[in-house]
């Protein structure tokens, strides 16, 4: 199925001193989604940010909030990250005790659901889960921090997973995050993912231009 292409900007790399700029800057290069990587010092070993900061930036856009959270049992913390306004609403598959009622708690909440994989996790784990899913995230780095390389050998389970998704006839969008560079963005969209997170590469140096610039890339 054709998905829609969306580009994603990871505010873990935006000057979050200045965060209302920064946004105003992503939507005027178009942006829909602002992507909201939360990381809790356990599942990866760096802190980021977490529910002050999502009300804040509630409060400051309309785009989607694509919400990434690194973090161990995140049913402990769905109702509360959907009540503040993540729309979009992505756990580890890794982190979870029971996936599937994870994702039934999200979609309980309204929200859409997604997985995501670390590199080294096969994506025969989460087959079964795929019709259950809004989105399905291969992590092109190992999760934790921002300014990786591209772990080429995750390319392949991006492909996989748009495979077995098509075979199925689902609708599941194919996220990939960590990485993304405008010199990569068109071969890693050919993959088959068509909602690409860029941290690094939206917010070193101009925002809005960078922004425009990466989905003017991902386009058909
Ligand atoms: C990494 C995060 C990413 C990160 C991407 O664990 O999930 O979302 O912000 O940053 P870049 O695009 O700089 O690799
Ligand atoms: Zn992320």
């Amino acid at each position: 199925m054709k998905m829609k292409n969306i580009l994603a900007p990871s505010i873990l790399a935006a000057d979050l001193m200045n965060l209302e700029g920064e946004i105003r800057r992503i939507e005027a290069g178009g942006a829909a989604y602002v992507h909201f990587d939360v990381m809790d010092g356990s599942f990866v070993p760096a802190i980021s940010f977490g529910m002050p900061l999502l009300q804040l930036l509630r409060k400051a856009t309309g785009l989607k909030i694509d919400a990434h959270l690194m973090i161990v049992k995140p049913d402990r913390y769905i109702e509360e990250f959907a009540e503040l306004g993540a729309d979009i609403i992505t756990v580890h598959y890794e982190a979870c005790d029971d996936p599937v009622s994870v994702i039934k708690m999200i979609h309980k909440c309204g929200k859409k659901a997604g997985i995501a994989l670390k590199p080294a996790t096969a994506v025969s784990e989460i087959r079964n889960l795929l019709p259950e899913l809004d989105m399905v995230l291969p992590m092109t780095v190992e999760p934790g921090f921002g300014g990786q390389h591209v772990l080429t050998e995750c390319l392949k389970k991006v492909r996989q997973l748009k495979d077995m998704i098509d075979e199925k006839g689902l609708y599941c969008d194919v996220e990939v995050d960590g990485g993304i560079t405008k010199e990569n963005i068109v071969s890693i969209k050919e993959y088959g993912a068509n909602v690409i997170v860029a941290g690094s590469a939206v917010f070193r140096g101009d925002a809005e231009a960078n922004t425009r610039e990466l989905i003017g890339l991902m386009a058909d």
